[in-house]
């Protein structure tokens, strides 16, 4: 029986050893929360990096951590720390990121970091090579694995292979910087189908396919090496009844089942004779816009001060990548932001923001969803954003407003919620005002739309779309015959 093959630089779990212990914690971030849904464990294998880094692993605990992620379904790259440093942090983080999210600025170009980035690369490709059965099908993940695809093709041209990429694709214009772009275009060409969440993300691929490798596109196939590559776009949804049921247990709970964090939460309306609460959840990256957010919150505080002591922003911002700069710098930025508009309109009654920079148990996200009157998500680009459809699923009696960056990819899809240019701040403090007047039956209306779309296309659709498509690819046979 032909099994599927997940590959991506993050595994579901994270492992860590204390004191000769392993530790496992669920992985933040959009791939690993969404794909852990699809993942069924028992007939598929998900090949990744652990974690840790080979000089961390003693040999007499090898085993013991192949077990572990076993019972996750996955099996690990090991990585050293060297290659951590010029693969993940380097290549994947301080150029493949920044750049694709059009942050040129902070992307660097250094030879050294892609030297290790094609050779980690090739290590998850003979990974691979060495476990699949040519019947099998190979799905590879992310801006960390895009010399992947070739390398296995190379080895093994009649097997399967789809690539999805979970963030942005930019403009060619912002591509074209890349020193390596050839070597990652054909790196990924390697596939029989390419996923992005949106079409502009896909147009964007084809017309650097275009200008930079000069290969015949017909609509969205490309022709290369008597081959057919599609490319579509998926957008990725999250696994609705999850959240949903989530959302609608937390509402039954009984005070004495609530969490204490909920409880806080509780006693904190109760005393603030119900002042809004605003919630935002991002990993803490500078692509997340949440320097920016808190600058437009001042700027509403002191445009509106009759919100003063009636609204509260909630920022919850995971630890992310803290050994590049840039994230430091955020950080810092971030601390500072948060100290200066609490200290400068902060009263004996109230503090406008609470921060807490630390990952949360899945409950405690679930009890934020369902306590928050709005969610405010502001990235200045990001491929998707799976925390503004979990805000909308978990609202079980329809009520919430979300305010969404319309640089978000999940945008094209939440059309009823709240669109914003997140640079614009006036605009942003209009959406506030709104959000918190918004009558209960507008905030119905819209959730109402969004949340059928949601539960329709959800994570489970989009996979199987996405392999349904891979598996089409294979069948109509992609030989291409020259014209
Ligand atoms: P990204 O993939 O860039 O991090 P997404 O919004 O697409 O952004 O995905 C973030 C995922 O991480 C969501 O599924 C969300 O539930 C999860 N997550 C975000 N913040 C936390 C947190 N503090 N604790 C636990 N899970 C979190
Ligand atoms: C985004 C990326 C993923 C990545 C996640 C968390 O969602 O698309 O590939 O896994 O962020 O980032 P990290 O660097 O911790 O894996």
């Amino acid at each position: 029986m032909s099994k599927t093959i997940i590959i991506s630089n993050r595994l579901p779990v994270q492992l860590e050893i204390h004191n000769k212990e392993i530790k496992s914690t669920p992985s933040i971030g959009g791939l690993a929360t969404g794909m852990k849904s699809v993942h069924s464990g028992s007939n598929d294998l998900w090949i990744g990096w652990s974690g840790l880094t080979a000089e961390n692993i003693p040999t007499e605990l090898e085993k013991d951590i192949d077990a572990a992620l076993k019972e996750h379904g996955c099996s690990k790259v090991n990585l050293t720390e060297s290659e951590v440093d010029g693969f993940y942090f380097g290549f994947s983080n301080r150029t493949i990121w920044p750049l694709f999210h059009y942050f040129l600025e902070y992307a660097e170009f250094e030879l050294t970091n892609w030297e290790i980035y094609k050779a980690v690369n090739q290590k998850f490709a003979d990974e691979i090579i060495s476990k699949a059965d040519d019947d099998d099908i190979i799905w590879v993940h992310d801006y960390q694995l895009m010399l992947v695809p070739q390398m296995v093709k190379n080895k093994k041209p009649d097997i399967s292979i789809g690539f999805f990429l979970h963030i942005p694709f930019p403009s060619y214009e912002i591509f074209r910087t890349l020193p390596w772009r050839e070597e990652i275009l054909l790196g990924l060409l390697g596939s029989d189908l390419i996923g992005f969440h949106t079409y502009d993300y896909e147009r964007h691929f084809l017309s650097s396919v275009r200008r930079l490798l000069r290969l015949e596109v017909s609509f969205n196939e490309i022709h290369i090496d008597n081959r057919i590559v599609k490319v579509d776009s998926f957008p990725m949804g999250i696994d609705y009844k999850k959240f949903s049921e989530a959302g609608k247990a937390n509402s039954l709970n009984t005070i004495e089942n609530q969490s204490d964090f909920q409880q806080r939460l509780n006693a904190h309306k109760e005393s603030t004779k119900n002042a809004k609460l605003i919630l935002s959840i991002d990993r803490l990256d500078y692509s997340k816009g949440i320097a920016k957010r808190l600058k437009a919150f001042e700027y509403f505080l002191n445009k509106h001060p009759k919100y003063k002591e009636k609204v509260r922003l909630i920022i919850l911002a995971v630890p992310s990548r803290s050994n590049v700069p840039q994230y430091q710098l955020l950080k810092k930025e971030i601390d500072e932001l948060v100290g200066r508009i609490n200290g400068e309109f902060s009263t004996v009654n109230w503090t406008p923001i609470w921060y807490f920079y630390r990952s949360m148990p899945f409950e405690n996200l679930i009890d934020l969803y369902t306590s928050c009157d709005i969610a405010w998500l502001t990235p200045i680009r990001d491929g998707m954003n799976l925390v503004a459809k979990e805000y909308i699923a978990t609202r079980t009696d329809k009520s919430g407003v979300l305010i969404l960056s319309e640089m978000a990819g999940s945008a094209n899809e939440m059309n009823e919620s709240l669109l914003i240019n997140p640079n614009n701040f006036e605009q942003t403090s209009e959406a506030l005002c709104k959000a918190i007047n918004m009558p209960l039956e507008e905030q119905q209306e819209r959730n109402d739309i969004l949340q059928k779309r949601l539960e329709r296309y959800n994570v489970e659709k989009w996979a199987n779309d996405f392999i349904n498509s891979l598996k089409n690819q294979k069948e109509a046979g992609n030989i291409y015959v020259s014209r």
